[in-house]
């Protein structure tokens, strides 16, 4: 495993609509341990593959000692808003307040290929939306508000 760099605002390759993964392969499956020590290197709770230059509709999250990799993640439904501040390891020292839906289901593969749904609520629905966000070319700072350099304004802040 190793510890990736991390694409940070004005690189393009975070900008762009990501692709299906079409193969679960050991480059896929390696990419997954990649990333998710990199998160685990830099203390954030979610991570996906263009913030590492990869291009692919994957993420890793893990909010409560739990780790989900997800492979082609889509959210299926949404329930209900929620304010609360959040950060990027791709715009660091940047903190800012993001209305999310309060509670999702996702529905993604895993690395055995299984295909699974979960519901989410709380950090941990927040963190995937986050995620996806960046799948497709998305950035925290293009929809936040009360955007805030150095330290977050909320005692509630999590790095994704
Ligand atoms: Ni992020």
């Amino acid at each position: 495993m190793a510890v990736l760099e991390i694409k940070t605002a004005g690189d393009p390759v975070l900008k762009q609509t990501c692709a299906k993964v079409e193969k679960i392969d050991k480059r896929v499956k390696k990419l997954l341990d990649d990333m998710a020590e990199t998160m685990y290197a830099t203390e954030g709770i979610g991570i996906a593959a263009p913030q590492v230059g990869v291009s692919l509709r994957i993420i890793v999250v893990d909010v409560e000692n739990k780790r989900y990799d997800m492979i082609n993640p889509e959210i299926i439904y949404r329930e209900g808003s929620a304010i609360d501040a959040e950060g990027c390891l791709s715009c660091p020292n940047l903190f800012g307040d993001v209305e999310r839906a309060e509670k999702i289901r996702v529905k993604f593969t895993t690395r055995y290929h299984k295909d699974k749904e979960i519901d989410a609520e709380g950090l941990l629905a927040r963190c995937i939306q986050h995620e996806v966000d960046h799948l497709n070319g998305r950035l925290f700072i293009d929809i936040a508000k009360n955007i805030t350099r150095g330290k977050p304004n909320r005692e509630t802040e999590q790095v994704k």
